[in-house]
């Protein structure tokens, strides 16, 4: 049976109209996926206010997507590289200045694919402040992680390190552009050039940044982006990798594709990487809406670094050069001089139903898969153990109200 034909004008809005079934589901999911990741956000009752999130996914209007749809309805073109995969590969490519763009149904899964594509074995330097998936890949890959620490200003990979930890064995670098904030990347790749080493960016948070005038995407062997509902370009669940040479897209696109050369060769030991229809489309629907997603985060970024410059104890972060940034995350650090410490103050934010998150704490490596390797001892790791104490991502989304920004800071300002 073919789905009832929705109409922009919704039947609902015409009082006395039962609600076609498709028509009321749809309404629910807008409804619901209003709210935080998943479950509707509870709403606020008897004057109380309603709880604020780390992150409120951005979505495009409903009716947008629509056509795209009934397009894949009509198809029945759901997976393997259709139409709506490839134009999504190609304005990405163009939106981000990039030369590829290969997509795939997470980070993480890229990150995989792009390690098996430079037939990495051995260890790899990286940094233990990032999301658990960065690590997670190498040890999916036979890889072994070397911890190093990070910079205390930037909070990325200290370049001043890599080369105090390179071994006979080492064969890449994978730093993380954190909280789509630029690597030192001139010093990076200074440094594997003179050891021949590949570099992978995990660049999961940065979109659309950029470094000097060009992407920050441009640099390395592969840069790996993740479009996950958090992030600052989502297609509910996606990520991609970012290549310059045309033989390397190639290859991994076979990767993604179970290692499959034509329909009856295989070359390589594959997986399953693939985007599909359904996100590649909804994907083009964000991409028309960036810039404005964009301005929201900058003028949310904007009200944080006035209202909290003069509060003791708190830093932020330096703000990055103008029209390069991606205001993903809005972390700042709860120092010694604040009368509270950061878990303090993050039960204070909960307690007025502010959900702030301690991103990255624990390091990677104090997790039970890593603790146990040489480089993960925390006296080695001063920087990042002391990020990892006083970091706390504050909520920045593009329609992150004025009102609830100031409630936020004044919050902090009475700790006590
Ligand atoms: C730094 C970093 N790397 C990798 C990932 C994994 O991304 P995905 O959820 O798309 O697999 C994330 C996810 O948040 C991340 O923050």
């Amino acid at each position: 049976m073919q789905p009832a034909p929705l109409d922009p004008v919704r039947e609902a809005d015409a009082p006395g109209q039962p609600e076609p079934p498709l028509q009321a589901t749809l309404r629910r999911l807008e409804r619901e996926f209003a709210g935080p990741l998943g479950p509707a956000a509870p709403e606020a009752g008897d004057g109380a206010e309603a709880p604020v999130y780390v992150t409120r996914p951005f979505l495009p209007p409903l009716e947008e997507f629509e056509p795209l749809l009934r397009e894949i309805w009509r198809t029945r073109i759901l997976t393997n590289g259709g139409p709506f995969h490839r134009e999504l590969e190609a304005r990405l490519a163009a939106h981000l200045g990039v030369p590829q763009v290969a997509l795939f149904n997470n980070a993480t899964t890229a990150l995989i694919v792009a390690l098996r594509a430079l037939e990495l074995s051995g260890e790899v330097i990286t940094t233990p402040y990032s999301f658990v998936a960065t690590s997670h890949a190498l040890m999916w890959s036979g890889l072994t992680p070397v911890f190093i620490d990070i910079d205390p200003d930037t909070l990325n990979l200290d370049p001043a390190r890599i080369e105090a930890a390179i071994t006979p064995r080492t064969r890449a670098i994978l730093p993380v552009h954190c909280y789509g904030r630029p690597c030192d990347v001139e010093a990076i790749t200074a440094i594997a050039d003179r050891h021949g080493l590949k570099v992978i960016y995990d660049a999961a948070h940065a979109f659309g940044v950029r470094h000097r005038g060009g992407s920050v995407l441009n640099h390395g062997n592969l840069s790996v982006l993740s479009f996950h509902a958090t992030k600052v370009f989502n297609t509910f669940e996606g990520g991609a990798i970012v290549c310059a040479d045309p033989a390397m897209k190639d290859q991994i696109d076979k990767l993604k594709n179970f290692g499959f050369e034509d329909e009856t060769s295989v070359s390589g030991v594959g997986l399953n990487g693939k985007m599909s229809e359904l996100n590649a489309a909804f994907g083009l629907v964000q991409l028309r809406h960036i810039d404005t997603a964009l301005a929201g985060r900058r003028a949310v970024d904007a009200a944080y670094r006035e209202g909290l410059r003069d509060i003791p104890g708190i830093r932020c972060l330096d703000a990055a050069e103008e029209g390069a940034a991606n205001y993903a995350y809005f972390p700042i650090l709860v120092g010694p001089d604040h009368p509270i410490d950061r878990d303090a103050l993050y039960d204070a934010l909960k307690r007025d139903g502010i959900h702030a998150r301690r991103y990255f704490s624990p390091l990677i490596s104090d997790f039970p898969a890593y603790r146990t390797l040489p480089s993960a001892d925390r006296r080695h790791l001063p920087a990042a153990a002391m990020a990892a104490d006083q970091v706390l991502c504050l909520p920045i989304y593009p329609d992150l109200d004025p009102g609830t920004v100031a409630r936020i800071i004044g919050r902090i300002a009475a700790s006590q």
